[in-house]
């Protein structure tokens, strides 16, 4: 089973970016720790971030037969991407959508989402434990589709 971890834009930026919204932890320490937690969950995990919309969907459909669930952090993408959103749901895999904040306490354009009516569960709020709950309930929950 193979679990792809999928960070946008300003993500790289973590643990330095608005701290009082996005806290201290970094991306590089996100991806350790889930790189851990993966192993001991008996789970493959790949792990790209990037700032570029067509990067991201070009990442989305080398996934195509080769990843059995996504965790996503589409970061601004979220609210903004018809075309991520396009890219996930043609590649048939399904999904975890995942924000560090709570996205509905904030500005009303960060309320709606591209993804939320597509996601097999939409995780916001927890800080980066919520990278830890994804991967464990993607690890554990999400079906394995025939491929
Ligand atoms: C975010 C929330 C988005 O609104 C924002 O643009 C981000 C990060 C989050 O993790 O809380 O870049 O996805």
């Amino acid at each position: 089973r193979t679990i792809l971890l999928i960070n946008g834009p300003n993500l790289n930026l973590l643990g330095t970016r608005e701290p009082h919204i996005y806290g201290s932890t970094t991306l590089a320490d996100v991806v350790s720790q889930a790189e851990t937690q993966a192993s001991e969950l008996g789970v493959k995990l790949e792990n790209f971030q990037s700032n570029h919309e067509g990067a991201i969907i070009d990442r989305l459909h080398e996934a195509r037969g080769n990843v059995d669930a996504i965790v996503i952090n589409p970061g601004a993408f979220t609210h903004t991407s018809v075309a991520i959103r396009d890219a996930i749901l043609g590649v048939d895999i399904p999904f975890v959508e995942l924000h560090i904040s709570n996205v509905h306490t904030r500005e009303p354009f960060r309320h709606h989402s591209y993804f939320q009516d597509k996601a097999v569960a939409v995780i916001c709020g927890l800080g980066t434990f919520g990278y830890t709950a994804a991967i464990e309930f993607a690890a554990k929950h999400m079906k394995i589709k025939d491929r």
